[in-house]
């Protein structure tokens, strides 16, 4: 078995296996009660019911950011009660990243915590949502507002799960491995454009990059914000659109407009500009949005939680692997990078 480590809060490794339910069974083995929360879709799906035993309970949530919402969230902890967890039992969230989100933030806050396992089944989910302990649900606010950091003790990556996939989760997913190579990876980039997907090298290059970000600053004190590119304006999207896009669906209009903003700003070449929009239209992903829509996303920007006062900031790149910080951004700026994604 291949494993990467990640050193937060506690030690976890990632561990990439052939067959999930081997290691359920060493999980199930090691705590009186499980819970596990799944989406209904992946429960039938993946007869997530077998799993039910006297000590493990399998509960389906609804699909996507519908659980992510605080209204749900009462429901989990009642359901936490009903089966009677307590501190040494834990949680194991086998869904997409909405699901490992949410399940992270029952375990982190059931109890002020119990232990937890995530089990990505979505290409985001595995190269980004599971990793890196930020678990949370959104507010009326926003997207992701209610949150904590709190690891897993470890996370199951079986690529197998991606057989199920839709063509359109698999390339939302692809936004956030993207994301990963233009701000630490041209070698992704490369993968990213090839004829033959090598999914696997892709998948542990994305994960090994955000191990390593998340390994020096699990808090995001300052490098860890990194991996927010493309995240200001993509959450603002997904909220607008009341989560009608997927999250790397956003995150993609995001990426073209930080690197734009980039651009704009005199940090970045227009080539490397073009490069974001011929790679992500490669995955079908979206690259503009309505021109009317700005001042609603610089309502909605103001609440994101890397804003500062009144200024908006935001994550930039100079070159390929090269990260910066956009602080103090004007509007003008903003408005001009705007214009050039606007549809
Ligand atoms: N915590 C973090 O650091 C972090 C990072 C990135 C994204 N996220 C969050 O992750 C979410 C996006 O992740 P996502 O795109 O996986 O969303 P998702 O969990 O909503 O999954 C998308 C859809 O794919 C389905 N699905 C998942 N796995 C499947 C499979 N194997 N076969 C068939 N269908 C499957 C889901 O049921 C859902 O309908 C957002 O909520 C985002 O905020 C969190």
């Amino acid at each position: 078995m291949q494993t990467i480590s990640v050193h937060a809060e506690r030690e976890y490794d990632i561990r990439f296996v052939e067959n999930w339910q081997i290691v359920f069974a060493e999980i199930a083995k090691s705590h009186a009660k499980v819970l596990v929360i799944a989406p209904s879709e992946l429960v039938a799906a993946f007869k997530l019911e077998s799993l039910q035993s006297s000590k493990v309970k399998v509960l389906s949530t609804p699909i996507g950011e519908s659980a992510k919402s605080p209204e749900y969230l009462l429901q989990l902890w009642d359901a936490c009660g009903d089966f009677g967890l307590t501190r040494s039992d834990a949680i194991v969230g086998i869904g997409g990243g909405a699901t490992t989100d949410l399940a992270g933030f029952v375990a982190a806050t059931w109890l002020r915590g119990i232990s937890w396992y995530a089990i990505p089944t979505s290409l985001a989910g595995m190269v980004d949502a599971s990793i890196g302990g930020k678990t949370g649900i959104n507010s009326s606010f926003g997207k992701n507002l209610i949150g904590s950091f709190y690891s897993p003790n470890s996370v199951i990556v079986d690529r197998a799960f991606l057989k199920t996939l839709s063509t359109r989760d698999f390339n939302a997913g692809m936004a956030e491995v993207i994301k990963a190579g233009f701000i630490d990876n041209p070698k992704i980039l490369d993968l990213a454009d090839a004829a033959e997907k090598n999914v696997s090298e892709l998948i542990w290059l994305s994960i090994e990059m955000k191990a390593k970000i998340v390994s020096q600053d699990f808090r995001e004190s300052k490098i860890r914000e990194i991996l927010n590119y493309g995240h200001t304006l993509g959450h603002a999207i997904e909220k607008l659109e009341n989560y009608k896009l997927r999250h790397g669906e956003a995150v993609s209009i995001g990426l073209v407009f930080a690197a734009e903003l980039s651009n704009v700003s005199g940090h970045l070449n227009s080539a490397t500009v073009d490069k974001h929009r011929t790679l992500l239209s490669k995955f079908g992903l979206p690259i503009t949005y309505e021109k009317s829509a700005l001042p609603k996303l610089l309502d909605l920007m103001a609440s994101d939680k890397k804003s500062r006062g009144s200024y908006l900031r935001f994550i930039g790149i100079s070159d390929v692997a090269k990260p910066i910080w956009l602080e103090q951004v004007t509007s003008e700026q903003i408005a001009a990078a705007y214009e050039r994604i606007s549809s």
